[in-house]
This record gives C-alpha cells, sequence and structure tokens, in this order.
C-alpha cells in the first residue's frame, strides 16, 4: 500500500496524477486537516505533524509513504527517511531545475507558502539549479487556506495580489511549489497573463512513485482526516469529482 499525506486537499493533486499512473495500487491518503495549513507553522512544528502522519500510515501497512506537500517535504523529509529507514520516502521540492530550463526572461518565481522558504532545501536548490536566473521566493500564505475553504472557486482578487508582483517583476515562468496551488493553476494563469509557463511538478513526482514504490493491489482508494469527514468527502467531490465515504482518525 503506498500512503500520501497533506496539511489538506493539497496533495490531492499528487493523489489523482499518482492514480494515473498506477491504476492497481492500493492507495491511502492521509489530510492532516486539524493542523491545517502547515505553511505558517514553525519547521519544528511541521516535522512533528509529518512525524505523526507518517507513522499513521506506516502502521496501517504503507510500504511507501508520498509527502504530498512542499511544506512538510522541506520541513521534515529528511528526518522522516533518517527515522524511518528501510522505507521509501517520495517528497515534493520546488521545480527550479525545470522552471530554470524554461525561462527565457532570465526571472523565475517560485509561490509557496512561508515555512517552504524557511528550510534550507529551497536555496540549495537555487543554488544548484539556478545559476545565472533570477529566482523570486513569493510566499503565498493565504492561498491553502483559501483552496481549503473554497476548492477552486476563489476569489481572482486575492490571486492576483500574489502573482502581479512577480511577473511584474519580469518572471515568464512561475513554479507551483504547494500542492495546493494545482487547483486554482488556471486563475493563477489569468491573472499572469499570456506567454507565462506555470510549472507543477505533481506529474514527476507521480513517475518518481511508480519508479520506486509498489503499484500492485486491488486499485482501492482509501480516504482520512484528522479533521471533519463530511467536510473533506464535499471537498474531494468538488476538487477530484468522485463521491467517497472519509474516516476520521486522531493523531
Ligand atoms: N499543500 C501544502 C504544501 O504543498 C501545505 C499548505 C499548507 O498547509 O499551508 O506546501
Amino acid at each position: 500500500m503506498i500512503g500520501l499525506f497533506d496539511s489538506g486537499v493539497g496533495g490531492l493533486s499528487v493523489l489523482r496524477e499518482v492514480r494515473a499512473l498506477l491504476p492497481q495500487a492500493d492507495l491511502v491518503y492521509l489530510a492532516d486537516q486539524a493542523r491545517s495549513p502547515y505553511g505558517t507553522k514553525t519547521l519544528l512544528e511541521v516535522r512533528d505533524a509529518a512525524e505523526g502522519a507518517s507513522a499513521h500510515l506506516l502502521e496501517r501497512g504503507a510500504t511507501a509513504v508520498v509527502v504530498a506537500c512542499n511544506t512538510a517535504s522541506a520541513a521534515a523529509l529528511r528526518n522522516l527517511r533518517d527515522a524511518h529507514r528501510g522505507v521509501t520516502f517520495v517528497g515534493m521540492e520546488p521545480a527550479v531545475k525545470p522552471a530554470a530550463a524554461a525561462t527565457r526572461s532570465g526571472v523565475v518565481g517560485v509561490l509557496a507558502t512561508p515555512t517552504t522558504f524557511q528550510a534550507e532545501v529551497f536555496d540549495d536548490l537555487v543554488g544548484r539549479f539556478a545559476a545565472g536566473i533570477r529566482v523570486l521566493a513569493h510566499p503565498c500564505p493565504d492561498w491553502a487556506d483559501l483552496v481549503e475553504r473554497d476548492g477552486d472557486d476563489v476569489d481572482s482578487g486575492v490571486i492576483a495580489r500574489h502573482v502581479r508582483p512577480v511577473i511584474d517583476a519580469g518572471a515568464d515562468t512561475l513554479v507551483l511549489a504547494c500542492t495546493h496551488y494545482p487547483f486554482i493553476a488556471s486563475q493563477i494563469a489569468a491573472a499572469a497573463g499570456p506567454g507565462v509557463t506555470l510549472i507543477d511538478p505533481a506529474p514527476a513526482v507521480a513517475r518518481q512513485v511508480a519508479r520506486v514504490a509498489d503499484g500492485s493491489g486491488a486499485g482501492t482508494t482509501t480516504f482520512l482526516t484528522t479533521g471533519d469527514p463530511a467536510r473533506f468527502a464535499t471537498q474531494i467531490t468538488h476538487l477530484l469529482g468522485i463521491e467517497t465515504a472519509v474516516s476520521r482518525i486522531t493523531i
């Protein structure tokens, strides 16, 4: 079984890509909505939450865990791998490398939570892959909550407020470095205007999951939340178009 977790609905953007590549895999998706959002918490708080979510998935029999959250990956991936040797962890990282290859203006915008930018991982990526490129790290502290609340029906003004400064500074490529953001990609693209490339790392992460995890099983998907199961079920229907049961768990 492959476990996936996020603070909320964001990781569903990764789940749908994994499901498309691994139709037989048994997937368990855990939304830690009692602690959502992760992106404005300290690195230590996010590390604790990520450990709790991972431990729960491993107890249920996961042989691989997808940290379907940039914030938790940035804060905790290294610690999770150290703490659970022998378990395969696949995480998210801001797609700085493909963005650096794609930009023509030489300016790239990275949209993520504040905590993702606090972790060392981000500066490492820029140092390794973006020589000669201007990388604008733009925190969007309110977007994950917006997607949790409104799904993809978010107010376009709130989107433009974060997108416009980055575009006005010359970016022609935007990295969606939070798994909630693919659900508002069309609003981000509209605010950015023509000629701007959006990069969503979810398909590449799903390919990595397909390479390293066991994709055999009966093709089941189990949804869990630490929050309100009825609300999460409604969110899943809205964002993925499927009707499903959700169980509440405590961590
Ligand atoms: N979806 C998450 C991410 O990729 C976390 C958003 C949040 O909880 O703040 O960063």
